[in-house]
């Protein structure tokens, strides 16, 4: 009897995932995290030539976190959607809609992972937006009727991301969404980062509060100095 092959390795099941927005902190630090633990990652811009520079960048400090890193590549966004199998938003708010719109072809048929906080900002420190659709999330739904959207790493600190002194994390990834599928998916992506893991939290109609929790963790982080995450207990 010939021995079953072995499982194929969690990150080279995940596939190729693109960060749309990935030149910035929350961007690189997932692409930097996700390399490290071997996944293949292309970075998204406006700006074919800053990603690649970014790429370069956070492949040097991913090699640095784990000789295994696989290198990360940098693209225009729209390539950068045509070219992964799973893409996070890691763009503003104020930029969310206008860059979602035209990659809806590109898109279609994948599933767009959704940390986008649509937050204000005041005298008194952040607060939640209004969002006509209901979430940033509810928002991709509506812009990429042919995607499957998730909602995930809200709650991330880029600072914490970016910190190579930090192996590892002491934080749950809270994950929506309303296929299962696609949420388990996500799940086992979180699950790739050391300390990180994904929590299913419910449909993607439960989104807006957690995107709003954002703005609470704001607030510790400045009264107590900290990059506050989340721990969900009893699971
Ligand atoms: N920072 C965090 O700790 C954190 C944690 C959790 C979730 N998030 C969420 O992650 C998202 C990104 O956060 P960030 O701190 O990485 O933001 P950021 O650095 O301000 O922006 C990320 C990238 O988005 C692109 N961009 C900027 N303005 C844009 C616009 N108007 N339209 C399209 N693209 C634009 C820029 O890339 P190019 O110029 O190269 O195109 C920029 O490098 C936000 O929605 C935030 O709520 C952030």
């Amino acid at each position: 009897m010939t021995a079953a092959p072995p499982p194929e390795p969690l990150a080279t099941r995940i596939g190729t995932v693109g960060i749309l927005g990935g030149t910035g902190d929350q961007g690189r630090g997932l692409a930097l995290r996700l390399a490290a633990a071997g996944v293949p990652v292309v970075i998204g811009s406006r700006v074919a030539d800053r990603a690649a520079q970014a790429a370069g960048e956070v492949s040097v400090a991913a090699a640095g976190l784990d000789p295994r890193a696989t290198p990360v590549t940098g693209l225009g966004n729209l390539d950068c959607a045509r070219r992964a199998g799973l893409v996070v938003v890691a763009v503003p708010w104020s930029g969310h809609a206008a860059t979602l719109a035209p990659l809806a072809e590109a898109l279609a048929g994948k599933v767009v992972v959704d940390c986008v906080n649509p937050l204000g900002f005041d005298a008194q420190g952040a607060f939640a937006l209004d969002v006509p659709e209901g979430s940033a999330a509810l928002q991709a739904a509506s812009l990429l009727p042919g995607s499957t959207i998730v909602a995930a790493f809200h709650h991330v600190s880029s600072v914490l991301l970016n910190d190579v002194t930090e192996a590892s994390f002491d934080s749950d990834v809270m994950v929506l969404g309303d296929d299962r599928a696609a949420t388990d998916r996500v799940q086992d992506l979180a699950a790739l980062i050391p300390g990180m893991r994904g929590v299913y939290a419910g449909r993607l109609r439960n989104s807006r509060q957690v995107e709003a929790l954002t703005a609470n963790l704001i607030s510790t982080n400045r009264r107590y100095k900290a990059h506050a995450g989340v721990r969900i207990t009893d699971v």
